[in-house]
């Protein structure tokens, strides 16, 4: 892997937090055997990714057969962590991952439509500033001198998981050779219920009406912010010493965004992303 600062490593061009994986790992994904139960939820970074990982772990609860795992990291853990954790090629069916990573990087297996993956997408503004605070919180990323020094890193594709735009696009534009479900955090903020219908039906689980009704309350702010199996307090406070569940909004970037900073997204949405004709939520 090679270098790109103290806290960042590039492998296959894409960037990797230091010490979470290694590139022979990453390249062993290459013939990682997917299975037709297998569930991936693949997103970058701060979009979302605790909060659809507690709605597919409540659905599958209640539609049974999950095995018991500590909390919702050990349940669906990111395949490109391993994190001492045991070969999961070796974990019982059905198996839950979650992953930030390209499509290139993932096992090919998943091209074959095996395998189901949800893709969740968050307004980049939203996305800069959530990443802004994490980039604080967690102890494996540099923490930011400035806003204004974040925003461009992030517009240049500078952070964990390179750049937002290119996530996009590869995913959109890959789509058809996947069985992918795509979602947007602000849909799941306006109409939960909606989006977790959707999740349950794109999984083929047919939950009751007041089953459906018990995932939407598991997967509220509030009670995820409290539940210790969801919320990531889990994780050791040298890791992490702020929040996963921070605000959960939509908008929150017009506290922190100027005019200017606004329209440069604007004009490169458009420019790096304007064919892909995606809807973005703001507020
Ligand atoms: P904010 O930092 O804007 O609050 P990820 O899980 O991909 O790291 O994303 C984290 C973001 O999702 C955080 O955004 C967090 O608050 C938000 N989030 C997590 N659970 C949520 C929920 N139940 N409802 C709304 N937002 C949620």
């Amino acid at each position: 892997m090679e270098k790109v600062t103290d806290y960042l490593v590039r492998y296959k061009n894409y960037n990797f937090a230091v010490g979470y994986t290694t590139a022979e790992y990453i390249d062993s994904l290459q013939s990682f055997e997917i299975r037709d139960s297998d569930t991936f939820l693949v997103t970058y970074p701060k979009s979302g990714t605790i909060w659809t990982q507690q709605i597919i772990i409540s659905i599958c609860e209640l539609d049974g057969g999950l095995n018991e795992y500590p909390n919702n990291l050990e349940q669906m853990p990111w395949l490109e962590y391993r994190e001492g954790r045991e070969d999961y090629s070796l974990r019982p069916s059905p198996r839950l991952f979650a992953s930030h990573l390209t499509p290139a990087l993932l096992p090919p297996g998943l091209k074959e439509k095996k395998a189901k993956i949800i893709y969740v997408m968050r307004n980049p503004k939203d996305n800069i500033v959530s990443y802004y605070h994490f980039s604080h919180a967690i102890a494996d990323l540099e923490s930011p001198k400035s806003f204004e020094v974040f925003f461009e890193q992030y517009l240049t594709g500078n952070v964990g998981a390179s750049s937002w735009f290119d996530h996009i696009r590869e995913w959109h534009s890959k789509k058809d050779q996947y069985d992918i479900l795509f979602l947007t955090y602000e849909d799941m903020v306006l109409d939960l219920k909606t989006a977790v219908t959707k999740i349950c039906s794109f999984l083929g689980k047919n939950l009751s009406e007041a089953s459906i009704q018990q995932v939407v309350e598991k997967a509220t702010f509030k009670t995820m912010r409290d539940n210790s199996k969801a919320n990531y307090k889990f994780l050791p406070p040298e890791k992490l010493s702020g929040d996963f569940m921070r605000k959960g909004k939509i908008g929150d970037w017009k506290n922190t965004f100027t005019d200017a900073q606004s329209q440069r997204v604007d004009r490169l949405l458009q420019e790096r992303l304007g064919d892909l004709s995606l809807n973005f939520i703001w507020e």
